[in-house]
């Protein structure tokens, strides 16, 4: 029989193994296993010894049981690397694609051609760490309780105030905030579907859109998407008149992964439509405020008469995606979305909530939109220009007017492949079939231009170069 204090420290072995403990990190102490598996001190000692003994800790006098750095040459440069592929390659024949690609981000946010994240010098991090500060000081007890949907009431009259940039009228009790546009989306969907029903999506889209539809049980239609003008109506009128829909979703504004961008003839059109056929739109505009040049594209909710559309969107991409803010103005499914909002998370943290709202309300936004827009800019044509010097010369590429992602075509390309192939030297791509619940777009692939353009990333670049041409050959 296994003696307690082996269980134990087999337990946290597996922890070690599987990277909730690193190299350098402070074990659990005496005191702390003692608590957590109700055993006695002498018992919790001899666990940690047996890891000694097992050369997976080391004691220092007076401070504790620390993890064993591997004995390696550069230990500091290695641990990091080795931690996140190890912990990658355990989850290989179980982890989503997706989760695989948010594996790869690293906190704070490395650069990476993989997930669409952005750089730090593109968010307000100093402004938003101050007035984070700010709100928690002026609001010492209020930061600290539930700020229950719909939300803060300073955010959502700096929303409204805001609304009108992307053509829109909106009253503060008109939105929800939520934990990002991510989970205003998640809401919406939910208030208008049931396990079952069938939702019209754009093709390609974006993939987290998917695994909303997925894990609500909903089956999906993809309606053909033009790089620039995004969902094809008339496919979408077609599919209308001959399937029952429950709703329509997509990215309004410089979409994920294309960067189309709706015109505005296109939106009202297609408000119209779905007006007239009783059928919810869920709108995800995360992208609109970052048009490169000229004004801000209009959402879709702005031609919305008769509240058929849920407009879904957040500060993640301009301000910053770690603060979790994001809102939705759900229309006449208003209470629905409130409603789900309190079941599924109770309530947006208040502080960050009351941080944005200083923010926007203070003019800095704007400015801030000023600073960052031209630099997204570049660095898509950075990203397009290193396209056009390392990938074969018969790729074909979008050129977005917005947002920071490039969509690319090679034929004959197995993108799955690829990106096994480039993840294996530490470079994250997304491949296309991931935007595609038939897995389409096998010869396609989803760059991220959310840093800015290095020599790293020209050798990234350069590298995939290689790699494509290689498997082309082969
Ligand atoms: C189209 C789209 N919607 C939503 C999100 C996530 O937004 P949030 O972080 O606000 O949940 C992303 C992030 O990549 C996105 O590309």
């Amino acid at each position: 029989m296994t003696a307690l204090y082996e269980t134990i420290a087999d337990h946290i072995t597996e922890q070690i193994r599987s990277g909730v403990y690193a190299p350098g990190d402070r074990l659990p102490s005496v005191r702390r296993i003692k608590s957590d598996h109700g055993v006695s001190a002498s018992t919790a000692v001899e666990a940690l010894r047996l890891l000694l003994d097992r050369n997976l800790a080391v004691n220092r006098p007076r401070s504790g049981y620390f993890v064993a750095k591997p004995r390696q040459s550069k230990p500091t440069r290695r641990v990091p690397q080795s931690r996140v592929d190890r912990s990658m390659q355990a989850r290989d024949l179980r982890t989503p694609l997706s989760l695989r690609l948010n594996l790869g981000i690293g906190n704070p946010q490395r650069p990476t051609l993989g997930a669409a994240v952005q750089g730090p010098e593109l968010m307000a991090v100093t402004a938003m760490n101050r007035l984070v500060s700010q709100a928690m000081r002026l609001n010492p007890v209020e930061s600290h309780s539930y700020d229950a949907p719909p939300g803060s009431p300073d955010l959502r009259r700096a929303l409204a105030r805001r609304a009108p940039a992307a053509g829109m009228e909106v009253a503060p009790e008109e939105i929800v905030i939520t934990s990002g546009a991510k989970e205003a989306v998640y809401l919406s969907i939910r208030a208008v579907t049931r396990p079952g029903d069938t939702v019209a999506i754009e093709s390609p889209a974006y993939y987290a859109l998917l695994e909303v539809l997925a894990s609500l049980q909903l089956k999906v239609v993809e309606i053909p998407a033009d790089p620039n003008r995004g969902i094809d109506l008339d496919s979408l009128a077609g599919v209308l008149d001959r399937h029952r829909i429950a709703a329509v979703a997509l990215v309004s504004n410089f979409s994920n992964p294309t960067g189309s961008c709706m015109t505005d003839e296109d939106k009202a059109t297609l408000t119209s439509l779905l007006a007239r056929k009783r059928v919810p739109l869920v709108e995800d505009d995360v992208y609109g405020d970052l048009a490169f040049e000229g004004h801000r594209p209009k959402a879709i909710k702005a031609f919305d008469r008769d509240g058929w559309v849920l407009h879904c969107s957040s500060h993640s991409k301009t301000v910053s995606p770690g603060m979790r803010i994001g809102w939705c103005v759900p229309g006449r499914f208003l209470n629905q979305v409130e409603h789900l909002k309190l079941v599924v998370n109770q309530a947006t943290a208040t502080a960050p909530q009351l941080a944005l709202a200083s923010f926007l309300d203070s003019g800095r936004f704007e400015r801030h939109l000023r600073r960052i827009r031209p630099l997204f800019a570049r660095q898509v044509d950075d990203m397009i220009a290193a396209v056009e010097r390392h990938l074969p010369s018969d790729t074909r590429h979008t050129s977005p007017a917005g947002g920071h992602v490039l969509w690319l075509q090679v034929p004959g390309l197995d993108s799955l492949a690829l990106y096994e192939e480039a993840a294996s030297r530490g470079i994250h791509i997304a491949p296309g079939p991931l935007f595609s619940a038939g897995r389409r777009y096998l010869d396609c692939l989803r760059l991220n231009c959310g840093f800015a353009f290095t020599d790293e990333t020209d050798a990234q670049m350069a590298a995939l170069g290689e790699l494509i041409t290689r498997q082309l050959d082969r």
